[in-house]
């Protein structure tokens, strides 16, 4: 009998220590999505406008149209007082909402490209 319950035992400790590093795992992966650290690069950086401009006419504007006023893509128009920083570069780097595609650009790149949807 005692062999069968040590190794119940060490069963059951395995199981428990498999629970908390799921628990773990999960609240740390929690506070990474808050704390993201592109995203915390990216907001802790200011853009270049004419930079921003020049990245959004390479990248976007055959969707979003030359003047971001809409084409398959939505108008951006204003885009910055509808979203969040967060937001915006979620939907950019995401690709979740196709046809627009993901973007990886860095985050120097990121930060010029909401300075200039700030101006639209
Ligand atoms: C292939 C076409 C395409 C390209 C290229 C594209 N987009 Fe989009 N974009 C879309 C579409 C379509 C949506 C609407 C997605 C949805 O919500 O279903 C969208 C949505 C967005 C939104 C959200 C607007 C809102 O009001 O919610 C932002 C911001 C955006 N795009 C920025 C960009 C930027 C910046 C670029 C260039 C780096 C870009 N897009 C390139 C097609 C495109």
């Amino acid at each position: 009998m005692q062999p069968f319950f040590s190794a119940w035992g060490r069963k059951l400790s395995l199981g428990l220590i498999a629970l908390l590093l799921l628990l773990f795992s999960w609240s740390w992966w929690g506070v990474g999505a808050k704390l993201d650290p592109y995203t915390e690069t990216v907001l802790g950086l200011s853009g270049e406008v004419s930079h921003g401009a020049s990245l959004f006419a390479l990248n976007c504007a055959a969707c979003h149209g030359e003047e971001a006023d809409g084409r398959v893509g939505p108008s951006l128009r204003g885009v910055s007082r509808r979203r969040s920083e967060r937001f915006i570069i979620q939907q950019v780097t995401s690709g979740n909402t196709p046809p627009m595609p993901q973007f990886q650009p860095d985050p120097q790149e990121m930060a010029d490209l909401i300075s200039y949807l700030k101006t639209l």
